[in-house]
């Protein structure tokens, strides 16, 4: 039976990571209107990986017979100045969500529920790609700076996540 507090505090992760999915889409959204069809891909992609994590807080909370309360999520941004601008809010939001998974880690830890603790180290090292991956993005933008060719080949790279595998 999962404590209140560490079901709250999963209750809570349900609501960041679909937070994530919907600012990913509005993100997906943002590069759709500037033509960059490969990183709307990679945005949409990453979307479905954060649905993809809140339902694995939703089957954990059910699997120790916890109860689900889904929350309101927040209106997400919806303009960027730049797609390295978007890109940045990415990585940062990142750092965000793995402050949260670090914290609920320590919980678990705290609460002895040693289920829940290895159930979260899937998402420590999935945190690690996360920010990893948002990171390379963000070193390349800067690399590329003006050049509409870099953009575009990067675009084009972008394009491929989720359909090589
Ligand atoms: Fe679910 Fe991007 O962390």
């Amino acid at each position: 039976m999962l404590n209140k507090r560490i079901q709250d505090e999963l209750n809570k992760q349900i609501n960041e990571e679909l937070a994530s999915a919907y600012i990913y889409l509005s993100m997906a959204a943002y590069f759709e209107s500037k033509n960059l069809k490969g990183m709307a891909n990679w945005m949409r992609v990453q979307t479905k990986e954060e649905r993809d994590h809140a339902m694995k807080f939703f089957e954990f909370i059910h699997e120790r017979g916890g109860r689900v309360q889904l929350a309101d999520i927040s209106a997400p941004k919806t303009d960027w100045k730049s797609p390295l601008a978007a890109f940045e809010d990415a990585h940062k939001h990142e750092i965000h969500i793995t402050g949260r998974i670090n914290g609920l880690l320590e919980l678990a830890r705290k609460e002895k529920d040693s289920a829940a603790e290895i159930f979260l180290h899937w998402f420590v090292t999935e945190q690690v790609e996360e920010e990893a991956n948002a990171t390379e993005i963000v070193e390349k933008l800067k690399m590329i700076g003006d050049s509409s060719g870099g953009l575009l080949y990067l675009d084009k790279e972008l394009g491929k996540r989720g359909k090589k595998d």
